[in-house]
């Protein structure tokens, strides 16, 4: 009997999903001649059993396509919505679905969230690899994730085009990066881009040191800025709202405990609100005027940078050794430039952040741009 692996997209999209599949397609039918099934829409598809025979034409031309011929969906794999308000653990009709094609291995490519359902589902015996993609580059374990460095080019160019009519105006321009709760995104394209403010989540940041860093630049001689703020970025006064909120969950009873993560979900959605708001008030303390660019999807969408698609490419042949070799609850992580395989259990729940020591942070400061704090 042939030996057949199975593979899935989960979570956001994110440029060199299609690079990743073509290069565990073509690995695990030309090294292995393996069989490889795609399951449709992420878990959603695994737990419909809806998939199709990837051969050679469907792994052709594919290199360069943004988001995913797989399709995929955000879901938890013990908490399906079956869109009547109800969830079920769909674990067990996953599981089902693997046996009966007799999957060697189910490939999952996604995020931090789909590292933490691929050990949902080891933890049931599915035996499930994952690769590093996502455009926030939170995953822990691995150097970096496919689809970041895409991301950073596109804000990278938004940001030089920000450049000259912020200049030409005397205007702050405040653009917003996605990056969820972590702030490479921003950190990185704003050093790329020559951003004069970066904000990110792991530096609460005081509106009023902003504010001054643009009026000193301004009495300097430079009459525009360029503010390059993450997401998830959060003042100081809201910080600490938010931390306390934790803290009160840490000792509250299971009702409070309820409540208070439904109003850390609102507070988490106040993102581009936050913005609006930050822009509007450094208007008012420098005298300057501000315009907000929002990046949002355009971050995600199109073809996969060179980077990326090595990247994507290497992870992904390496990810059929390890299947034939008898790996499995590991994330193949980006290692320099090669690989290793993390176990599931040592990073689910972790989310990568910049740390405050971090080379980029050390050199924002450096040239003297702000951070905020
Ligand atoms: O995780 C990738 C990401 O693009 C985040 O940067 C962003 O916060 C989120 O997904 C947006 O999610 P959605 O596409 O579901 O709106």
């Amino acid at each position: 009997m042939a030996r057949t692996i199975g593979i899935l997209s989960a979570g956001g999209d994110s440029p060199g999903l299609n690079a990743a599949i073509r290069a565990v397609g073509k690995a695990a039918q030309r090294a292995y001649s393996m069989e490889v099934l795609g399951f449709k829409d992420g878990f959603v598809g695994l737990m419909q059993n809806r998939f199709d025979h990837l051969d050679s034409d469907d792994l052709s031309g594919i290199l360069t396509r943004g988001g995913t011929i797989l399709g995929t969906s955000r879901a938890r794999v013990d908490q399906m919505d079956m869109g009547d308000g109800k969830k079920v653990d769909g674990r067990k009709a996953m599981q089902e679905v693997i046996e009966q094609h007799s999957l060697e291995a189910l490939v999952c490519l996604g995020g931090d969230g789909t590292v933490r359902n691929a050990l949902r589902l080891a933890d049931v015996g599915v035996p499930v690899l994952t690769l590093p993609k996502t455009i926030d580059n939170d995953v822990a374990g691995t150097d970096v994730t496919f689809g970041f460095d895409t991301a950073m080019t596109i804000a990278t160019e938004a940001i030089d085009r920000l450049h000259s009519t912020a200049h030409s105006h005397h205007r702050i321009m405040v653009v917003e990066l996605m990056g969820n709760d972590v702030g490479w995104l921003a950190l990185g394209a704003g050093l790329a881009g020559g951003a004069d403010v970066i904000l990110i989540p792991e530096i609460p940041y005081d509106i009023e040191a902003v504010a001054s860093s643009i009026t000193a630049r301004k009495a300097a001689g430079s009459s525009f800025s360029i503010v390059a703020v993450a997401e998830g970025a959060i003042s100081k006064e809201a910080a600490a709202i938010r931390d306390s909120m934790i803290s009160q969950m840490e000792t509250g009873d299971e009702s409070e405990r309820k409540a208070i993560k439904k109003r850390l979900k609102e507070f988490g959605q106040a993102r581009t609100g936050g913005t609006v708001q930050l822009a509007s008030t450094l208007a008012g303390l420098t005298g300057l005027e501000s315009r907000i660019t929002i990046l949002g999807h355009v971050q995600r969408g199109g073809t996969p940078s060179p980077a990326d698609r090595l990247l994507a490419t290497r992870l992904g042949t390496a990810c059929v050794d390890y299947i034939a070799e008898g790996t499995h609850g590991v994330l193949v992580a980006a290692r320099g430039e090669t690989t290793e395989a993390v176990p599931l259990k040592k990073i689910a729940g972790v989310t990568k952040s910049v740390p405050l020591d971090h080379p980029w942070v050390r050199t924002a400061r450096h040239l003297g741009i702000a951070l905020g704090d």
